[in-house]
């Protein structure tokens, strides 16, 4: 273990490196504009290293000026490419990236990514002796200490955008349509997705690991009962239903004596521009963070967002309470459906 004092950033911050890293998010390149840019400002040269962690490994890295970011806002994915590295989390991973790190005297290292990532930034920070600092970026909203990820928004606004339109045809056939959703282990999106467009019923972690395919197939009929030939709109969380939203869709339509189609959104809703309010986000957190390393406050931190305040959040703790999706949300939605 190291002690705080032969840490690095005792001295005035020359350098310090940045990399993107698992599920690329919309807001990832404005947080790299925001980084590179507020660096400067303290004269601190920039490492953007390429592939999320595997750039270490691989010395693959460009430093990145001003010019490089400056109109790089409004661009989804990364200028700097992700990937999720399988080198960092084997035995001596953590160390051969951080003496590559020392080597290359990288005295703060930004990560912009989501648990997994941060899990990785716990093991470096047992061998490298410069400032960790986590910036959360991922579209499914499960990292604790923020109240928003970075691409969550803009995720939530391309299922919607997709929901809106399934819901047109959906209509038209007087059909049911699955829409699966992605968030991982979290319900976030498909709780927002689905209420935001109206879906008639949400399955999402939060109500329950276990899919009852019996019951849905009952809430259809009974609500096609009350409300004649219509449209059902169900929109499912990712994970939910291993053998696949397709054959969910199948046995719906038998059990249920309804054609029901299923449409699975999957990487669609973590590309595309990112919106107003991500690249604000991104933006905030991305100066934040360089301010609170430059000051010595965030090592081993992660710059999030709570009340609209700039907060940082023990970068351990990000994945800790497992953050569950809005229960005031799930409770209304699930009278909403009692209520049909
Ligand atoms: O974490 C972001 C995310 O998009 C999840 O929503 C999803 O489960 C996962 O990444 C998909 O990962 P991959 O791109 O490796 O298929």
């Amino acid at each position: 273990m190291l002690v705080l004092d032969e840490r690095l950033w005792v001295k005035q911050m020359k350098k310090i490196g940045v990399l993107t890293s698992g599920g690329d998010a919309p807001g990832m390149n404005a947080a790299l504009r925001a980084v590179v840019l507020t660096a400067c400002q303290y004269g601190i040269e920039v490492i953007g290293f390429r592939h999320g962690f595997n750039g270490i490994f691989q010395r693959d890295f460009q430093i990145l000026t001003t010019a490089d970011v400056r109109q790089i806002a409004h661009i989804g994915g990364t200028i700097l490419k992700s990937a999720r590295c399988k080198r960092l989390p084997e035995p001596g991973g953590p160390q051969q990236a951080a003496e590559i790190l020392h080597e290359l005297c990288i005295e703060a290292l930004l990560v912009i990514g989501g648990d997994g990532s941060f899990r990785g930034c716990v093991a470096l920070s047992q061998h490298y002796r410069g400032q960790l600092v986590g910036l959360p970026g991922t579209i499914d909203n499960d990292l604790d200490g923020t109240d928003l990820t970075i691409g969550f928004a803009t995720a939530l606004e391309t299922a919607l955008e997709a929901i809106d339109k399934i819901r047109d045809t959906a209509d038209a056939f007087e059909r049911t349509f699955l829409v699966e959703v992605m968030g991982r282990h979290t319900g976030y999106l498909a709780l927002s997705a689905g209420i935001a467009g109206s879906a008639e019923q949400i399955i999402c972690p939060e109500y329950g690991e276990v899919v009852d395919v019996a019951d849905i197939a009952a809430d259809i009929r009974s609500y096609q009962q009350q409300h004649g030939a219509c449209s059902y709109i169900i929109v499912l969380a990712e994970t939910m239903y291993p053998a696949g939203a397709a054959t969910l869709a199948q046995e719906l339509s038998v059990q249920s004596g309804t054609e029901c189609r299923a449409v699975v959104l999957g990487h669609l809703q973590r590309g595309g521009s990112p919106v107003g309010s991500d690249r604000i986000l991104a933006t905030k957190l991305g100066a934040y963070s360089v301010e609170q390393l430059v000051a010595g406050h965030a090592h081993m931190m992660m710059a999030g967002e709570q009340a609209g305040q700039a907060v940082l959040f023990p970068l351990r703790l990000t994945g800790a309470q497992h953050k569950k999706a809005d229960p005031f949300l799930l409770a209304w939605q699930d009278r909403i459906l009692q209520q049909h």
